[in-house]
Parts: C-alpha cells; sequence; structure tokens
C-alpha cells in the first residue's frame, strides 16, 4: 500500500483522525481556495453514489482542481473486459489521485497496490468508507462539543454496513460505549466486536430498539437495510422495515441527542423526525464537503 492513501480509517492515528478535523473546520470556515489549482482527480465509481461522488467533486471543484471519472462503470471499458488493475494503472496515468467506489470487499486496498497514485476510498464493498467516517465524527464533535465518553447507538444493517464498520474502528480511539441495535439477521460481525474487546471497549447487543435505549444516547446511527448486499431477498423482505424512528419516540430523548444517518434512507427514519432539531442528517451530509476537502489534502500532503 502507498502511504497516503486512505483506504481504511485505521490507516490513520488517532492525532492524524484529529489533524483533519481540524482541517474540516478551517473549511467550513472558508471552502473556496485555489489550493488545488493545476490537480486533477478522478473519481471511479462502480456503484451507485449520490453525496459521496457529488460532495468529493464539490470539495475539489471549490478547492480548484479539475475532475475527471465516472458514475456508471458500464459506459466504460469495463464492460469490454478490462480488468480493475488495467483501468487503475491507466487512470493513475492521467491524475493525481483517485477516489474510487466499487462493489467488492478489498478493492480499494488493491487499487492502491497497483496504482501510483494515492487512492481515497470512497466505499468498498460491506467493508469500509473511511471518508463517511470522517464527516460522521466532525458532525457528531459538531454536535456534542467532545467525541470522548459518548453513548453511541448503531440500528439497522450492522452487518452489511459499511459505514458502521469504520464508524467504530474511529470511535474505538474516543471511549465510546456502543449499543448495537440489529436483527439476529443483520447482527454485527463477530470481528468488529472482537476488535471492541481487544481496546476494552464497551458493548450492548438489541434486538429491539427500546425507549430506553433511546432514552440514553448520545448519538442514534440510523442505516439503511442494504438491499443490494442480500443474495436472498426473502431474507431483505423479511427485515427491511425491522426499524422505525418516529418523532414521538423522541420525547424523552437527552436534550445533546442528535439523529445521524449516512442516507440514502428508505424508511427507517419516518419524515415528521425531520423537523426535529435532533434530526442531524441533512447537516451531516453537508459536512462531507469540508471533511472531504480536509481528506484529500492531507492524501496530497498540501498543508492548508
Ligand atoms: N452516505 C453515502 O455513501 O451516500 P451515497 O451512497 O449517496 O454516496
Amino acid at each position: 500500500m502507498r502511504s497516503e492513501s486512505l483506504v481504511s480509517i485505521t490507516d490513520y492515528t488517532k492525532e492524524e483522525i484529529l489533524e483533519v478535523l481540524e482541517s474540516a473546520k478551517q473549511f467550513e470556515e472558508n471552502p473556496n481556495r485555489k489550493i488545488l489549482e493545476g490537480k486533477v482527480v478522478a473519481t471511479l465509481f462502480f456503484e451507485p453514489s449520490t453525496r459521496t461522488r457529488l460532495s468529493f467533486e464539490t470539495a475539489v471543484t471549490r478547492l480548484g482542481g479539475r475532475i475527471i471519472g465516472f458514475s456508471d462503470a458500464s459506459t466504460t471499458s469495463s464492460t469490454k473486459g478490462e480488468t480493475l488493475k488495467d483501468t487503475i494503472k491507466m487512470v493513475s496515468n492521467y491524475v493525481d489521485l483517485i477516489i474510487m467506489r466499487h462493489y467488492l470487499d478489498g478493492a480499494a486496498r488493491y487499487a492502491s497496490e497497483v496504482s501510483d497514485k494515492p487512492i481515497i476510498n470512497a466505499g468498498d464493498g460491506a467493508n469500509q468508507h473511511p471518508s463517511q467516517t470522517m464527516l460522521d465524527l466532525y458532525s457528531i464533535y459538531k454536535t456534542q462539543g467532545t467525541l470522548e465518553g459518548l453513548n453511541i447507538t448503531l440500528v439497522g444493517d450492522l452487518k452489511y454496513g459499511r459505514t458502521v464498520h469504520s464508524l467504530i474502528m474511529a470511535m474505538s480511539h474516543f471511549n465510546p460505549t456502543f449499543h448495537f441495535v440489529a436483527p439476529d439477521e443483520l447482527k454485527i460481525p463477530d470481528d468488529y466486536k472482537k476488535f471492541c474487546d481487544s481496546k476494552g471497549i464497551k458493548y450492548y447487543e438489541h434486538t429491539e430498539f427500546t425507549q430506553e435505549v433511546i432514552n440514553n444516547a448520545d448519538i442514534i446511527y440510523m442505516t439503511r437495510v442494504q438491499r443490494e448486499r442480500f443474495t436472498d431477498l426473502m431474507v431483505y423482505e423479511k427485515v427491511k422495515d425491522v426499524y422505525v424512528l418516529k418523532n414521538s419516540m423522541l420525547d424523552n430523548s437527552k436534550d445533546n441527542l442528535r439523529i445521524l444517518h449516512p442516507l440514502p434512507r428508505v424508511n427507517e427514519i419516518a419524515y415528521d423526525v425531520d423537523e426535529n432539531p435532533k434530526a442531524y442528517y441533512f447537516e451531516q451530509a453537508r459536512n462531507g464537503v469540508y471533511a472531504r476537502q480536509a481528506i484529500i489534502c492531507k492524501v496530497l500532503g498540501i498543508k492548508i
């Protein structure tokens, strides 16, 4: 792996994470800085995206860089049988940085091993989504005033949810207590429980999304049940609407509670929650531009 790539959130130390969050704050104060002038960035999306691709492209554009790439791999030579290796080697001839989303776990790590240019993982299968995690951390810090010692409740698809997997690893630096709320079919994988055990992090597993869990949370991180990850659609049909957060369920929640969601949502947050001041998911998505500006600068070794 080339050391400057960001493939997994574990590529960054706690200090590096805090450094990126500090940079994100500066970009929020002024996102328009022409520090990428003359740079070309590729966004290669082998899987659909709205927020990640558009916020990365906004981040680059506001920094004065240029974008090439694709949002639909069916228009590329991969449909003629070109391998990921060859695609990455070609694109790395053209650009200074590659931002890639792929449907296979481990694709970003592989790309970083064959590329001459740094790779930012914009999500690989059910594995990792480190730039989402950076904006999640930034959102948590902005709303709570700290990252330390928080009750973080993760709800929904904890098996396939790459945003959840990355967030657990990043929050492990900050002494959280996790509540994992998922049906048996979508339980948090054992690897992440072992990871928490190895770090001495407290966690509790629930199959019911109870009022007690809601009322004790500082952050509720809702997730979509991801139809595209299921091999058996009967199982998807069984669990797809298993938890729906409604506004009335927040009546006795903490004042500082914030509801996060990486989005897109399907049914898991009712629309009446949107008007509640504790709903933070749209602001969270906006924070993605600043967090991604900070990540791009770190990956390219640009001081702001
Ligand atoms: N949060 C997230 O990854 O959204 P997109 O799939 O729209 O990029």
